[in-house]
């Protein structure tokens, strides 16, 4: 098969893990006979810079050419205190919207191999971590209206709104519901209904979607008291739907509970079959140039390409199992290193990785 990507190669760290990414893309490319051709994308720091516009349209309009965009991560301190549209986060916000892609799959998911790297006691890890959080992607307070008003007494207020529509809770709502059919069956609705309208508004329109997953356990839960769960029991998941911001932060709390955010890939999708897949990190600007990061989530997040929007089963099970190996062998990044592993840099990791393909 032949498949065009667009790659971002982000900001920071980010080029580090995308650059081992694309050389196992190309490993899986000669074994299995596809072609994968490039596209470089600037978006995020690299665009501010080149353009002055952290998404321009023409950049856009190649992912939406693309049959998936790859993306490590966006994000430069030197960018930092700058307010609004000229931010590089901005660029992703607008790339998520400007590909309409609302549903965020973010897996939460132990390596037996980095038990010991989880921050939970042994006794919470045992039970098992095997959960995925459904995160509403383009809507809620990320894409409502932000202003900074200065009041009659001279004192500055700011607003951000979270306004939800039906349409969009349905649309999030149904891929729980049909994620949960594929899993173990049990969704649980995350909100703060207690203090939102909005979180109304979602209990109202999934009570409707229940009846037409009468297989599915249906719960909701209050976010602080979800917080408070993951750590808790996060055996007790299987799939979390949940606006926008709510699955941000229970997002970052859940992957640092399977031992380390560097492992945590997702998939953004929309309507049809063209996504984008990120590594749920930052850019890591702090080790940036030091070829330390950790590639794998974004490695793991081509993997979920090929399974999701390019029907390549095998070549994705190929790379996980090549991540499975190269832990079972006891090298690990410095993101996730334990006792008696071997402290490897993110090209060593890409070359073993490679290896074991
Ligand atoms: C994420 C990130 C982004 C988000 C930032 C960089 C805007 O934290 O993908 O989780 O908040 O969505
Ligand atoms: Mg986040």
């Amino acid at each position: 098969m032949e498949k065009n990507i667009a790659v971002i190669w982000g900001d920071c760290s980010s080029k580090e893990i995308v650059r081992e990414s694309i050389r196992v893309l190309d490993k899986i490319a000669a074994k299995y006979g596809h072609t994968f051709n490039y596209t470089d994308v600037a978006m995020g720091g690299e665009a501010l810079d080149k353009y002055g516009d952290p998404l321009p349209q023409h950049e856009l309009d190649k992912c939406l050419a693309s049959d998936s965009v790859l993306l490590g991560a966006v994000g430069d301190p030197k960018w930092e205190g700058v307010k609004g549209e000229m931010r590089p986060e901005k660029g992703l916000l607008r790339l998520r919207a400007g590909m309409g892609l609302y549903s965020n799959n973010r897996p939460a998911k132990i390596w037996p191999q980095l038990a010991d790297a989880s921050p939970l006691k042994p006794s919470i890890v045992e039970q098992g971590i095997d959960f995925i959080i459904v995160r509403e992607l383009i809507g809620g307070c990320y894409f409502g209206e932000h202003k900074t008003d200065v009041l009659e007494n001279g004192e500055k207020q700011a607003v951000d709104t979270m306004p939800y529509s039906e349409h969009e809770i349905e649309r999030i709502g149904r891929i729980g519901f049909e994620t949960a059919m594929k899993r173990n069956k049990k969704l649980t609705c995350v909100d703060k209904a207690n203090v939102l309208d909005t979180s109304r508004l979602w209990r109202e329109v999934m009570h409707k979607l229940q009846a037409e997953y009468p297989e599915v356990e249906y719960s909701e839960m209050f976010v602080d008291n979800a917080a408070m769960q993951i750590c808790k029991n996060p055996s007790q998941f299987d799939v979390i739907v949940t606006e926008n911001m709510f699955g941000d932060i229970l997002s970052d709390e859940a992957s640092q509970i399977t031992g380390s955010i560097g492992m945590i890939p997702s998939s953004s999708l929309g309507d049809g079959t063209r996504g984008l897949y990120e590594p749920i990190h930052g850019s890591a600007p702090d080790i940036a140039g030091q070829d330390k990061v950790n590639p794998i989530a974004c490695i793991l997040s081509a993997a979920m390409m090929l399974r999701y929007s390019f029907d390549m089963a095998a070549e994705a099970d190929d790379i996980e199992a090549a991540v499975n190996k190269v832990l079972d062998k006891g090298l690990r990044t410095a993101d996730m290193m334990s006792e008696g592993c071997t402290l490897v840099g993110c090209s060593a990791m890409g070359d073993a990785i490679l290896a074991e393909i």
